[in-house]
């Protein structure tokens, strides 16, 4: 982490303008297929929003990716990560490019980030918004927003396991869960206190009646850590938690749960609240030890890069966690509502009229 983050100076060369008192660094890392395009336009929001907030974003460029990788071989070289670390937070757009093996950027680029910046929870916000048609039309606005706390670690996703007798009759191949006590709790504790914040109602989806190792020490955790924050914890095996998020969302207020079931049941969330183009995520280190990720869900969309088509709104929300991570709750808030306020008067087709859209409102503001 920059050792001024969130520093109080005089508004200097590189401070953006006069009355600003803080300045953020931040990695900026646009990727591939549409990551660009969105994240230009959550660039431009916030720094729309930190001079109404006197504060300023130094914005580091860094060039990684699916076409980073065709052209230098490099997926993640430690020099490059050394730099991240430097920052406050880094803005990701999205990595992947279809000439490039699975894996390759998923392992040796994504996780290998969180691992190494300790991002040990992936926050996912599933609200719906005014004006947007979840894929379930019967629910209100009030019903469906709810936010999965998902371990980020861990579980399948820690790379345990292998292959032998590759190539033969007999080939075996394994992904272990790797759960540990530390871990779960961590990542317990910081959903637990997000629903203090919240709803006081934390939710532990697990599939503890098949998975009794990983799933006992997972509930056991939960208890301990609800009772501790004087909390009220429900529980949801997974597949159940899937028919209730489309059948009677508002009974989930923060879910905490494993790595994969959290991979999967965000996308169930993106879904319903309108789709992967609004979801934003938050890889986050609590501790703030280091930086944390922020990234849209989307992915890269080769099928619509370059077009303009883009929905830049789970880069924008993504920025705004961003931004209440750094500490400007309220510059956070702006940025949500500018979405929601675009939105209510009808979506934007394309990603420039996005950014109009949204500008205007975060001028209107000031
Ligand atoms: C996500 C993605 C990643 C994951 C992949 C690309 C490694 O699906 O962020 O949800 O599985 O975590
Ligand atoms: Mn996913």
């Amino acid at each position: 982490m920059a050792a001024d983050s969130g520093r109080t100076d005089s508004a200097g060369a590189d401070s953006g303008g006069a009355g600003v008192v803080r300045t953020h660094v931040v990695t900026h890392l646009p990727g591939d297929g549409v990551g660009p395009e969105v994240t230009e336009v959550a660039r431009a929001c916030v720094d729309a929003v930190a001079e109404q907030h006197g504060f300023a974003v130094e914005w580091r460029p860094c060039e990684l990716g699916g076409q980073h990788y065709l052209k230098t071989g490099e997926v993640l070289p430690d020099p490059v990560l050394a730099q991240l670390r430097e920052s406050d937070a880094v803005l990701l757009g999205a990595v992947g490019t279809p000439e490039v093996p699975p894996g390759v950027l998923e392992r040796g680029l994504l996780l290998r980030l969180r691992f190494e910046l300790d991002l040990y929870v992936n926050l996912r916000p599933s609200k719906l918004r005014p004006g947007v048609g979840g894929a379930v039309g019967r629910h209100g606005l009030s019903d469906l927003d709810f936010v999965i706390v998902r371990e980020n670690t861990e579980g399948l996703y820690a790379g345990a396991g292998g292959t032998v007798h590759r190539g033969t009759q007999f080939e075996t191949a394994t992904e272990e869960s790797l759960n540990t006590w530390a871990g779960v709790r961590r990542c317990v504790q910081y959903a637990a206190s997000l629903a203090a914040q919240r709803s006081g109602r934390l939710t532990l989806v697990h599939k503890t009646n098949v998975l009794t190792h990983a799933g006992d020490l997972w509930n056991r955790i939960a208890r301990e850590v609800a009772a501790e924050a004087g909390l009220e914890l429900s529980y949801a095996h997974v597949d159940a938690a899937c028919l209730w998020l489309v059948d009677d969302p508002k009974r989930f207020d923060v879910i905490v749960t494993d790595n994969l079931f959290g991979d999967i049941i965000s996308d169930l969330g993106a879904a319903l609240t309108g789709g992967l183009g609004y979801a934003a995520s938050g890889n986050l280190n609590p501790d703030k030890t280091g930086p944390s990720i922020f990234e849209p869900v989307h992915g890269s969309a080769p099928d619509i890069a370059g077009k303009g088509l883009a929905n830049p709104v789970g880069a924008v929300l993504s920025a705004s966690l961003m931004l209440s991570h750094l500490g400007e709750a309220k510059a956070a808030a702006d940025l949500d509502a500018a979405v929601d306020a675009v939105l209510a008067a009808g979506a934007p087709g394309t990603t420039g009229d996005w950014e109009k859209a949204l500008l205007v409102q975060l001028g209107g503001s000031r």
